[in-house]
């Protein structure tokens, strides 16, 4: 009797074994899908904008769980050159580009191609001989900004004879500089009473914002309005402009791009005039459009992103949220 149990018993555990290991041959043990991985060059860290830029994208990667390797150029076109032949040899999924210039891209590009890695551009665009470099182009529209900061300024100025400017311009040879320039002209060129006295080159920081209109104001102060294509170097501009006891705002009209908290301070303050908004926070969109590329898909050749213009004739200045960069 106690042999027979044994035996049957013997019998059973044999049984689960072959069961066991047939249920192990059947189903190979799967490792879970790898993450696609996006290779995200930053331009650098020249104003808050940028820096809420880059903080937008790293979430909003983590929010789509997507890889990121994040390299910040520190404001150098060369960097960003290195940083995607290192995303190349990674073997990267995608590669997002904020470039700091339009020219100078062809070949680096041309190697990503080749290596058959889609690349998106983010916030600024590029000239190169072959369109098909990139897949597609997210951000905003600077030709657009650069009207809307033209035709405030028109509205402004309806019953002045003569229109002093001096422009304060972003990084040469970027589309923010270029074409925020063009598009202001744009609305302003048929009308001889506005004259460019200054046009100088603020390269986004505020810094040179203030050194600019620091030399400019111990040349002339009869100046109407001060154009500056974005916020950083309109703070750094009106801390000289106070300084020369000129108040910003009112004895100068004061037009700014961007957005800033800080800016949106200064018109509820009344130094500023009118802030042309030009958003950071592209970032979901950027990695819905790089979940596509990982899958092989389309995207439009571009997408921009919805902004406004905020003013001192808005009514609701005081009921502006928090924006966050
Ligand atoms: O390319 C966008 C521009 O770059 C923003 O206006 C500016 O603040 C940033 O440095």
């Amino acid at each position: 009797m106690r042999r027979s149990i044994v035996i049957l018993l013997s019998v059973l555990l044999c049984l689960c074994l072959i069961i066991v290991l047939e249920s192990c041959a059947q189903k190979p043990v799967e490792s879970p899908p790898r993450k696609p991985i996006v290779g995200f060059s930053q331009l650098g860290s020249e104003s808050g904008w940028r820096v809420g830029n880059t903080r937008d994208i790293i979430a909003a990667a983590e929010r789509a769980d997507l890889q990121l390797m994040y390299l910040n150029a520190d404001q150098s076109q060369e960097n960003q050159i290195k940083a995607i032949r290192s995303f190349i040899a990674y073997q990267v999924d995608v590669i997002t580009l904020a470039p700091i210039v339009e020219d100078g891209w062809d070949t680096v590009l041309r190697e990503a191609k080749d290596a058959g890695i889609p690349l998106l551009l983010t916030d600024r665009a590029i000239s190169v001989s072959d369109e098909t470099l990139y897949a597609g182009f997210i951000g905003s529209d600077f030709l657009e900004e650069g009207r809307r900061a033209g035709r405030f300024l028109l509205e402004k100025t309806r019953d002045m004879k003569r229109v002093r400017i001096v422009e304060i311009s972003g990084t040469e040879n970027s589309t923010p500089a270029r074409e925020r320039a063009i598009g202001f002209r744009e609305v302003l060129d048929d009308d001889p009473r506005y004259e460019f006295i200054r046009s100088v080159n603020g390269d986004f920081l505020r810094s040179k914002g203030l050194e600019c209109m620091e030399n400019i104001l111990k040349e002339t102060t009869d100046i109407d309005v001060l154009y500056s294509h974005n916020d950083a170097m309109t703070l750094g501009a009106i801390e000289a402009i106070e300084a020369a006891g000129i108040a910003p705002g009112k004895d100068m009209i004061i037009i700014t791009v961007d957005g800033e908290q800080g800016a949106i301070d200064l018109l509820k303050q009344g130094k500023i005039n009118c802030v042309v908004e030009c958003t950071p926070i592209i970032g979901d969109t950027v990695m819905a459009l790089v979940k596509k590329l990982a899958a092989g898909e389309e995207i439009p050749r571009v997408t921009y992103s919805t902004e406004r213009v905020f003013t001192e004739w808005d009514e609701d200045l005081q009921s502006i949220p928090p924006r966050g960069y």
